[in-house]
């Protein structure tokens, strides 16, 4: 994939030849091309690095990265160059009864395990169009709706123009762009399967979770690859304990995992199941 990255002024900092070398060392990167007529770079890359990733390397080089922020009905926009967004032809369609129920039936099955309250501060992972997310913004404080899809996003924004969220901010872009630590239950419905560097991602989740802050994430069981049968995606379904295994391995501890719900889909049927881990508490001080 590619993302190319505006910056103010790209001969004004370090030489070309050094800040190819410096994001080059990113894991994944394997192009770079700065254009100093147009202050832009461009940046070949596989889904093991993100923008932000990219972004904070300019800016340890002394760029100043241009990144648009809009602020609109508590709605905010990292942008993001629109690359391989494969939900882009799906968003307007997103919201069939179908996928409506499935969402409102992964909500019900949280209040089974969760209880939400006005002081919690939560965040949708993959929040697509908004199906769970803005189920649950009327019963917390504050929710955090992000999605690297600018389709999917866009459907939810205009969601939010009927309703007018005050608690609620989305932001366009990969869990990585949300530094905070203040997160006191992640949620994902159907959004993990999609996520190639899976290890590195629950890490960063851990990290924007509060200490004792609860994960919980709503997804298919190992399938045979026929639920996605247009396009590959990262994970054919998950195998239950190998997924607690990578969750365990980052600080957290898993509570309760089991299947809740069965989806038929082409006359097949998969299995989804709900699984909650929580972040260790702070170590007590003796
Ligand atoms: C199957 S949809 C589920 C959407 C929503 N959770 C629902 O249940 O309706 C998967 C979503 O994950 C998003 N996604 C895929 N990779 C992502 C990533 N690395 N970071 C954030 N969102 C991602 C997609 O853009 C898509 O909106």
């Amino acid at each position: 994939m590619r993302q190319v990255i505006k910056v103010e002024k790209a001969q004004c900092c370090v030489f070309n030849n050094q800040i190819n070398r410096e994001i080059a060392s990113l894991n994944g990167v394997y192009s770079v091309n700065v254009d100093n007529y147009k202050n832009e770079i461009t940046i070949d890359h596989t889904t093991e690095v993100s923008f932000e990733m990219i972004a904070q390397k300019l800016e340890e080089n002394g760029y100043k990265v241009k990144r648009e922020v809009e602020n609109l009905n508590s709605t905010e926009k990292i942008e993001q160059p629109e690359i391989n967004d494969p939900f882009a032809v799906k968003a307007k369609e997103w919201d069939t009864p179908m996928k409506v129920k499935m969402a409102e039936k992964f909500v019900y099955e949280m209040h089974q395990n969760i209880n939400f309250s006005k002081e919690l501060k939560v965040l949708d992972f993959g929040c697509g169009t908004g199906l769970v997310g803005l189920l649950i913004a009327p019963l917390v404080k504050n929710v955090v709706l992000m999605d690297t899809s600018t389709s999917m996003i866009e459907v939810l924004k205009s969601k939010l123009e009927n309703v007018k969220k005050e608690n609620v901010k989305v932001i366009n872009s990969e869990v990585f762009a949300y530094t905070q630590n203040d997160i006191d239950i992640v949620f994902s419905l159907m959004a993990m399967h999609h996520i190639e560097n899976l290890t590195e991602t629950i890490d960063h989740i851990t990290k924007v979770l509060k200490p004792g802050g609860i994960l919980v994430i709503g997804d298919l069981k190992e399938e045979d690859g026929t639920f996605h049968p247009e396009e590959s995606v990262a994970h054919n379904g998950f195998n239950i304990s190998q997924l607690s295994d990578i969750i365990e391995g980052s600080d957290m501890e898993v509570t309760k995992a089991y299947v809740y719900n069965t989806i038929m889909k082409n006359e097949k049927e998969y299995e989804q199941f709900i699984l909650i881990a929580q972040k260790a508490n702070e170590p007590t001080e003796e």
